[in-house]
């Protein structure tokens, strides 16, 4: 795997990081994650403004978007990928030196693929993610340390994945996903209230939902909003859309909405990677 850092197209074996990277020593940094799909990404001008805004909450340097945009195509074209996930690190460096600046680009990997195929089996974690007021919802940071404790919290017991709630006890998010429920033709979804994360699969989702039929209601919502629902699915860039084949041990009879959305996910982004302007091979990086 070729990886870009700092400048540099290295094998990954020889990208290495000072043992003073702040980003090592305190988790000072902040990532995004994006999708490769047919050879070109979905939303990464999106996913760059995030970036951007996370940045400038924890004052790093962000790189000029056309440049990251060039990284990325390139990254895909000396990996030979038409499939994969983006990610992108900028760490503050180290201790009065210059941020760090770290784009990888991986395989999906296929254990992953096959279990969001399959449908996970999520529970609740006693871990909470912290109030936003502390957190801030956009800010994709690195030591993420709630989200840590959260997953060793199921780690021995053959889980895909946690459901963290907010300090108050509403239905947030996962570690890496966004989630949504439905009862009838009524989805809804955790608002950044709960210090959710506007997720640009979820903003897909929101976007496709009422063509499927659905309508949708962002908010607030305790746990037990989740007993009663009929169905509960996950979003991310990395795999899309996962359904939730069980919830704290109650399995979940149906993924028909989850299946539905999917398939018009990926049409939505066959169809904008196959008209986006910058060809892959546009090499300014
Ligand atoms: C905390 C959190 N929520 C939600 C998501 C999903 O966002 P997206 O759909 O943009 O991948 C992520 C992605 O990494 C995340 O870290």
């Amino acid at each position: 795997v070729i990886v870009y850092l700092n400048g540099e197209w290295l094998d990954e074996a020889d990208a290495l990081i000072p043992i003073d990277d702040l980003g090592f020593l305190q988790g000072d940094g902040v990532f995004e994650t994006a999708r490769l799909h047919r050879g070109g990404y979905f939303r990464l001008p999106r996913h760059l403004e995030r970036l951007a805004e996370s940045a400038r909450m924890l004052r790093l340097p962000m790189p000029d978007a056309g440049h990251l945009g060039a990284v990325a195509a390139r990254l895909a074209t000396r990996n030979a990928l038409d499939e994969g996930s983006l990610r992108i690190t900028i760490t503050r460096g180290r201790p009065g030196g210059e941020a760090t600046l770290l784009a990888t680009l991986q395989p999906i990997a296929a254990e992953w693929q096959r279990r969001a195929e399959r449908g996970w089996r999520i529970v609740t974690a006693r871990t909470t993610r912290p109030a936003p007021r502390s957190i801030p919802a956009a800010l994709k940071s690195l030591g993420r340390v709630y989200s840590i404790l959260a997953r060793l919290e199921v780690r021995p017991h053959g889980t895909d994945d946690v459901l963290l709630l907010s300090e108050a006890g509403q239905i947030c998010e996962g570690p890496s996903w966004n989630v949504f429920w439905r009862r009838g033709s009524l989805l809804r979804t955790p608002s950044a209230h709960t210090g959710a994360l506007d997720g640009v699969t979820r903003a897909a989702v929101l976007e496709l939902a009422p063509a499927a039929g659905f309508s949708v209601e962002q908010g607030e919502w305790p746990r037990a909003q989740l007993d009663d629902a009929e169905e509960v699915f996950a979003t991310m860039s990395s795999v899309g859309i996962v359904p939730v084949r069980s919830l704290d041990g109650r399995n979940l009879a149906s993924d028909a909405a989850a299946r539905l959305l999917q398939a018009r996910y990926w049409e939505l982004v066959a169809r904008e990677v196959a008209a986006r302007t910058d060809p892959p091979g546009t090499d300014r990086a």
